[in-house]
């Protein structure tokens, strides 16, 4: 009798708890969404940081803009991998690689393979947003 009693009230405490933390997890995932396109946003500004920089060939300037942008896809890498979307992933990855491909060739004065890079991560951002991920 006393563990039926028991069994009724964990029971009871678990759907009570249920709500709070539903409310919990999605203040997480808005407070994640938020961070993301922080990193978007500083993406941006970095992209101009490097169209200036390409203008004026300072490649050490490129290199670290660069050098950043790889580090917040590296964070959308993440994102997209805790909720499970490969392909989206897989874009993230490419981003990191041009990223990394015009921090080197810009730090060797490289610029023509660095306008090259630069392109190519310019066109991963976007063939990322055409496909709209945030609406899954
Ligand atoms: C792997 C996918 C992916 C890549 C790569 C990517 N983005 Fe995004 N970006 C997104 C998603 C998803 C959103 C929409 C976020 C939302 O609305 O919650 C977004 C939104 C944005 C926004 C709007 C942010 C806002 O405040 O609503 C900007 C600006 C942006 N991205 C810039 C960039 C730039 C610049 C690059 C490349 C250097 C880039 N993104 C690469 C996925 C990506």
């Amino acid at each position: 009798m006393r563990r039926v009693a028991l069994v009724l009230i964990v029971a009871g405490l678990g759907l009570a708890a249920r709500p709070v933390v539903m409310r919990a997890a999605r203040a997480v995932q808005a407070a994640d969404a938020e961070a993301h396109k922080t990193w978007m946003n500083d993406a941006t500004d970095l992209q101009e940081d490097i169209r200036d920089a390409m203008r004026a060939k300072d490649g050490a300037k490129v290199a670290e803009a660069a050098t950043k942008i790889e580090a917040l896809m590296a964070k959308t890498e993440d994102y997209w991998t805790a909720k499970k979307a490969a392909d989206i992933v897989k874009l993230a990855q490419t981003a990191r690689t041009h990223a990394r491909e015009l921090a080197a060739s810009a730090r060797a004065a490289k610029f023509d393979q660095s306008a090259e890079a630069f392109g190519k991560l310019n066109t991963t951002c976007n063939t990322c947003h055409d496909l709209h991920p945030e609406k899954r």
